[in-house]
Order: structure tokens, then sequence, then C-alpha cells
């Protein structure tokens, strides 16, 4: 069997997570290697949530929020972008890949962009392997 990854996803309620239970009542498939958070909006991702997602052994993680000018709170997504290209150089830093981190805009309808994102996103994620910080963070829990 083919190497697993493990994403993290962060779906904004009012378009993305809407976006991804479209997919599932319209019989899209997307990759299973997604477990899904739901956040109220976007600029609500604590760039912590990011760096506690890959010190808990995730491969990837996917942040997806509402198009631009389309935040339910105004200007959450913008704030989501900010931290994310900072957060981009952060994890670089830690050794961790910039690709392992990502942003989308999906909206509400877009069930499909959804489904073809993960499953995307999953390939991507897989041609890295698994995640150095998960890797040694194994290694520390098995010594404990
Ligand atoms: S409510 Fe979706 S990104 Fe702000």
């Amino acid at each position: 069997m083919s190497y697993q990854p493990t994403i993290l996803a962060f779906l904004c309620n009012w378009c993305a997570y809407t976006g991804a239970d479209l997919a599932g009542p319209s019989r899209m498939k997307y990759a299973a290697n997604v477990r899904i958070v739901r956040v109220m909006c976007s600029g609500r991702i604590e760039p912590t949530f990011v760096l506690e997602a890959f010190r808990e052994g995730a491969d990837g993680v996917l942040i997806c929020g509402c198009h631009p000018g389309d935040c339910h709170y105004q200007s959450g997504n913008y704030k989501c972008l900010r931290r994310y290209h900072l957060l981009k150089k952060y994890i670089a830093q830690m050794g961790i890949e910039e690709e392992r981190l990502s942003l989308e805009w999906i909206s509400a309808s877009e069930g499909r962009q959804f489904a073809t994102l993960v499953d995307k996103y999953t390939e991507s994620i897989r041609a890295l392997g698994p995640g150095k910080v998960f890797e040694n963070a194994k290694i520390k829990v098995a010594h404990e």
C-alpha cells in the first residue's frame, strides 16, 4: 500500500465547509486523507493551530476560506492570507517544506473544486513523503 499522508484541513464555516459538505451528497469522491476542522472564519486560524498540527504529526495543512471579498466577517480571509505568507516562511525555517502548508479559496457552491483540490493536494503531499518533524515527534514519543 502506498504511503498515506495525514492532512489537516481548516475550513471556514460559511464557504469552504459548505462546499466540502456539498461534495458528499453530490457523490463526489475525494481522498480520505483529510481530517476537517471547521472554524467560523479563516481569520480565526491562529498560527499556533498550524504549528500544533505539524507538531502532532500532520504531513500537510490545508486552509480553505471564502473567496476574497466574500468573507462573512469582511476581512478575515485577508488576515488569514497575511498570516499564511508569514507562516510559510516560518515553517521553512523549522525545516518543514513550504508546500506542506496551502491556502485556497472555496465557495459554498464549489464542491467539485473542493474534491479536486483535496485530491491534488493529497498527491502533492504524498510525493513529498512523511514530514521530518513528524518523524522526530514519533521518535520522541517512543522514548517517553
Ligand atoms: S467567513 Fe469564510 S473566510 Fe471569513
